[in-house]
């Protein structure tokens, strides 16, 4: 398959007159596929059973005519008026207790039978329509699967009550594992347990965990029951069809699902990417390294931002000329195989009606035009070099849900709830910026091909996680460890020594002294004769055979360990004992990614400014993208004589990368 290069387009709503006039816009700005339908089931099915495929097809036929394919959305959380009203308590009920009112989307229990059974009938209505029309490549499941508020209706608590029964057998068993002595909350029986909804204060962190990994079940339940029925009718129609099944994730900013689970039952990884334009697009690139480890394979992007994103007040929100452009390249670049640009034309009607588009209210080429024209030129040529290649890296960073779920969820036990992402982006970017790859690596997955592996905070351990760990370093592994992790267990309980008991001897320390600090307080700490800050925690070790790597250097713990390190078999374990400041990392990565000869993709110093990327083949041959993430010409000197793929024109010595620029260099099998 080729890249596809494509938008969100609306052919059900009103005015399908202009459908010639925007394919062939399209057409001319080497767009080769549409994403369609995911909000389109009032038109799908307009009467309960009355399924209306006929003006889609109409519709497929004109795109097929210009060379533009199909990736048709089954909408399931966005219902029309006529199933609402054969049952309202399909409205979902917020932790307050309020039913929600018909009017927007994501509105409905995805637990609801009834929303199930008919989400279903359409997914597999339409994949028997589809199933056999080649200029239709694939299923985007719904939109944003997730994204709607916890629902908290009897059917809810009902399911989470078996949910509980299943996972902990006995009432005796969970009120042990969830501590409900606390308080005095000790349940009879199962039918006694709530939903967390709204309370005075906290509620219990081990029922708030249980009801996240609850909830996260339910939505991939929903993905699974949309798959499964057209995965079933794709394969009854088409031997080996290339079809494909994906969906949009929202890595960054959606916490409700383990997105991991859900991929199981896609083919493809995908996600919307609204990074704010200029230099901070880079530290959001953590949601493409996300989406691509959920199968360890390229991914699609379905939404990307390409004007002004709707919302004046924000920040970074219109893109000078050019970053449209290096955007999409850094889609791609950071391993994306496909790029959507959201949505074809303005909206002049609904809500979103000033949001950014290539063509305007009338379909005519807005500013974004020629630039999606131009990039998308490039990307259609040079389809076939990146096509078979993926990005590869020696470093990881442990990226967890379960512990989103602890650190984002209740009421600050923590710290502030944007911590853990926050560190997460942190020590991405710094890792990046040392001019190699990186990987984000789940509790689930393989961490043996990594040299270095970051663990930004790891909560709700299990002696399973704990042992690979442990062997990933006695293999030789570098693992870097961070304040809040391997002291919660499973069911968000602190261990009796404050860390699990087997990862003491991994990381020769005693930990159960630490200080907190206010958000915008520091405290210095010296490494490697160098001064740099910590933030909001602290852990306070006492030495159990680490070696002091660096220390605080004020407050009342000045002169405590505030790095330390442990070599074990042929790895070590470094542990940084405070959220750090940027400048630290920066050093810290320097000097590990030199000790354990992680190739730098060019050997050469690059500007700050330059993003760089590599994906490569089978056969090890490397494209290398370089990236001007600002609005000013970088200057740098290539190592040896290189071909610019994007641009076509051979490299030598000193170059210059324009304002947003962008250069794809070719290099065979280093
Ligand atoms: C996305 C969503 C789209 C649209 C867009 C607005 O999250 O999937 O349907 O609402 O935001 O930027």
């Amino acid at each position: 398959m080729t890249l596809l290069l494509g938008a969100a387009y609306y052919p059900e709503h009103r005015d399908p007159a202009r459908w010639e006039f925007d394919l062939e816009m399209m057409a001319q700005a080497n767009l080769n596929c549409v994403r369609v339908g995911e909000f389109a089931w009032s038109r799908f099915e307009p009467r309960e059973g009355a399924y209306d495929f006929a003006w889609l097809d109409r519709f497929n036929e004109m795109a097929a005519e210009h060379s533009i394919r199909l990736l048709v959305c089954p909408p399931i959380r966005t219902v029309p008026p006529w199933l609402v009203e054969k049952d309202p308590t399909i409205l979902l009920v917020r932790e307050d207790g309020i039913r929600l009112a018909y009017g927007s989307r994501y509105t409905f229990c995805i637990n609801h039978p009834l929303l199930r059974e008919k989400g279903e009938a359409l997914a597999e209505a339409m994949a028997a329509h589809y199933a056999n029309n080649e200029n239709v490549v694939g299923y985007h499941l719904d939109n944003e699967h997730g994204d709607e508020p916890d629902c908290h209706c009897s059917i809810c608590r009902q399911k989470f009550q078996a949910w509980c029964r299943d996972r902990y057998g006995t009432i005796e068993a969970l009120n042990e594992a969830w501590g409900t002595v606390f308080w005095g909350m000790e349940f009879d029986k199962f039918e006694q347990i709530p939903t967390p909804a709204v309370t005075k204060t906290h509620h219990n962190p081990g029922h708030l965990l249980a009801w996240r990994r609850f909830r996260s079940e339910c939505t991939v339940e929903v993905v699974a029951l949309q798959a499964d029925a057209v995965r079933a009718q794709i394969d009854a129609t088409v031997a080996g069809s290339a079809q494909f099944i994906t969906t949009n994730n929202q890595p960054l900013w959606n916490n409700r699902t383990d997105y991991y689970k859900m991929a199981d039952h896609l083919d493809v990884a995908g996600t919307n990417y609204y990074p704010p334009y200029g230099e901070d697009v880079r530290a959001l690139a953590l949601g493409l390294a996300m989406c691509r480890s959920y199968k360890q394979q390229p991914f699609q992007v379905h939404e990307l931002r390409n004007g002004p994103h709707m919302i004046p007040g924000a920040a970074q929100n219109t893109p000078e000329p050019g970053e449209i452009a290096r955007l999409t390249m850094h889609t791609v670049a950071n391993g994306a195989n496909a790029a959507f640009y959201f949505r074809w034309r303005t909206s002049p009607f609904g809500c979103e009606q000033s949001h950014g588009s290539p063509t305007g209210y009338d379909g005519e080429p807005k500013r974004a035009y020629e630039e999606v024209k131009e990039v998308f030129g490039h990307l259609q040529r040079l389809s076939d070099r990146i096509e078979g290649t993926s990005v590869k890296s020696d470093v990881a960073l442990l990226v967890d849900f379960p512990t989103r779920w602890l650190m984002e969820t209740g009421v600050r036990w923590n710290g502030p709830a944007s911590l853990y992402m926050d560190h997460a982006k942190k020590l991405h970017s710094a890792l990046r910026r040392q001019g190699v790859n990186c990987d984000v690596v789940a509790r689930y997955q393989d961490f043996s091909p990594y040299k270095l592996l970051v663990v930004p905070a790891l909560a709700a351990m299990d002696d399973d996680l704990v042992d690979r760990l442990a062997s990933y370093v006695h293999q030789g592994g570098t693992l870097v460890w961070h304040p809040l992790s391997g002291i919660k267990d499973a069911e968000a309980n602190i261990y009796p020594g404050r860390v699990h008991p087997k990862l003491r001897p991994l990381l020769g320390v005693d930990v159960t002294e630490f200080a907190t600090l206010g958000e915008g307080e520091s405290v210095a700490f010296t490494w490697q004769q160098r001064s740099y800050e910590g933030y909001l925690f602290c852990d306070l070790p006492t030495l159990a055979g680490a070696e002091v790597w660096g220390t605080y250097s004020e407050r009342w713990f000045a002169g405590t360990p505030a790095v330390t390190r442990r070599d074990r078999g042929d790895g070590s374990v470094v542990y940084v004992c405070t959220f750090a400041s940027a400048d630290f990392y920066h050093d810290l990565f320097e000097l590990l990614t030199h000790e354990l000869s992680v190739p730098l993709i060019l050997r050469t110093a690059l500007p700050d400014a330059v993003e760089i990327t590599e994906r490569r083949d089978q056969q090890g041959n490397r494209l290398v993208f370089l990236l001007n993430s600002t609005g000013t010409a970088q200057r740098f000197h290539l190592p040896e004589p290189m071909y610019d793929l994007y641009h076509e024109e051979a490299l030598e010595g000193p170059i210059t990368l324009a304002p947003w620029g962008i250069k794809v260099l070719e290099l065979q099998g280093k």
